[in-house]
């Protein structure tokens, strides 16, 4: 796919891919920090999918005509895109589904149901997105399985000596934990949880929504058993998801949802499964949001991963070197493994209050606990602004952040 990016990270030519971006707000540059909600999408992932509509659009795996067969094939190269992309072992290993939280619901409800035992225990961490603690929570209440939550430092990383002591005997049949924390922007040592988990005899699920939008990933070099993210967030379309799961366990494990596409057979007495991954796919799949994630996929691999993790690095130190100095304002977590995302809050306003005043400079942030709520109660406070960068942020949009930051403190002193 011709993605009109050179190798390395031109932030301008980046910039002018996203048509959005050279919207207007009031008058004011869109300037756009809040990616980790939901990320632009630039032209040619907009154009693939157009054109996928408007000439090669039926329903995949059911037609033995051109049109079928032709998005058929779209729709499974896009699956060969992503094994690729976190560097599977094999496409069978490769569930779309609609949502990463749909793609921890199914790992919940078939792998938490069908195989672990009551008894057994979950772990999560205080990191958590409500993606990753409400299924538990579910699972928790419907199965009779324990959830243990391993507690994080105040710098906002997790405390492996905590979670080394959940996992102290032996029940722990699971270990599903953030790659990179939605608010914070800690990156979690996700090999060294793999190895952990492995060696307590559990299972591991990284929820990558945030670090594989962020960085390179490879799932085998982590050894991680179950690996989610989505679309929407890697700038591709909303409506499609990814779990990434061990052959061996995908075939071990019942199906989510029954319906068409899913079975090999079907009388009303019994059914037989399909093959993964179509075990897990039943009916009509995302077809154009898969030519979507594969155009937005090609499009990052295209800047580089490595790339795009050292200009967000930069942006992060840039904003760290500015706005904790700001008075009256305070940053959450200061972990040294870190994406482009943190969270701060102004001692004197509410965060929507924040936010509104920041629109109306036309900066754009997300406001309120991020779908995180005990990770704010764990730092004591009701709420925060979050800022999150991607591959089309600029350092001057960092500045104009500190800056209009400081005149809300002003504001609201
Ligand atoms: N999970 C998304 C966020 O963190 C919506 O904002």
């Amino acid at each position: 796919m011709d993605t009109h990016v050179t190798p390395g990270l031109d932030v301008a030519a980046i910039r002018a891919d996203f048509p959005i971006l050279s919207e207007t707000i009031r008058g004011k540059p869109f300037t756009f920090l809040d990616s980790g909600a939901s990320a632009q999408k630039p032209r040619q992932v907009i154009q693939a999918m157009v054109r996928t509509m408007e000439t090669r659009y039926a329903n995949v795996h059911r037609g033995a005509y051109f049109m079928s067969e032709a998005a058929t094939e779209a729709y499974e190269a896009a699956r060969g895109a992503v094994a690729r992309f976190i560097n599977a072992g094999s496409e069978r290993e490769i569930v779309f589904t609609k949502s990463s939280t749909e793609a921890i619901n199914l790992v919940a409800h078939s792998y938490g149901r069908g195989v672990l035992t009551p008894g057994q225990a979950v772990v999560i961490s205080e990191l958590e997105h409500h993606a990753n603690i409400v299924p538990w929570q579910m699972l928790r209440d419907a199965h009779g399985i324990e959830l243990r939550v391993a507690r994080i430092t105040d710098a906002g990383e997790l405390d492996m000596d905590d979670l080394a002591h959940k996992l102290a005997d032996g029940k722990v049949g699971l270990v599903a934990v953030a790659h990179m924390s939605n608010v914070l922007g800690t990156v979690t040592p996700a090999e060294r949880i793999a190895v952990m988990a492995h060696d307590a005899g559990a299972k591991v699920l990284f929820d990558g929504s945030q670090a594989a939008v962020h960085r390179r990933v490879d799932v085998q070099a982590l050894e991680a058993d179950f690996y989610v993210f989505t679309g929407h967030k890697l700038y591709g379309p909303t409506g499609i998801g990814v779990l990434y799961a061990k052959a061996a366990l995908l075939e071990a494990m019942p199906p989510f949802l029954g319906g068409g596409d899913m079975i090999a057979e079907v009388t009303f007495e019994r059914s037989v499964w399909a093959p993964i991954p179509a075990k897990f796919e039943a009916g009509t799949p995302p077809i154009v949001e898969a030519v979507g994630l594969h155009a937005a996929i090609d499009y990052v691999t295209a800047v580089g991963m490595n790339a795009i993790e050292a200009h967000e690095r930069a942006l992060v130190d840039r904003a760290m070197a500015r706005l904790p100095h700001i008075e009256g304002v305070t940053l959450l977590g200061r972990a040294q493994d870190r994406g482009g995302v943190f969270a701060f809050a102004i001692d004197t306003a509410h965060a929507h209050d924040v936010a509104t005043l920041l629109d109306r400079a036309g900066i754009a942030v997300r406001s309120g606990r991020h779908c995180a709520e005990p990770l704010h109660a764990r730092f004591g406070v009701d709420s925060t602004c979050r800022a999150s960068f991607g591959l089309y942020t600029t350092p001057d949009e960092v500045d104009l952040l500190a800056e209009a930051v400081r005149q809300a403190r002003e504001f609201f002193r």
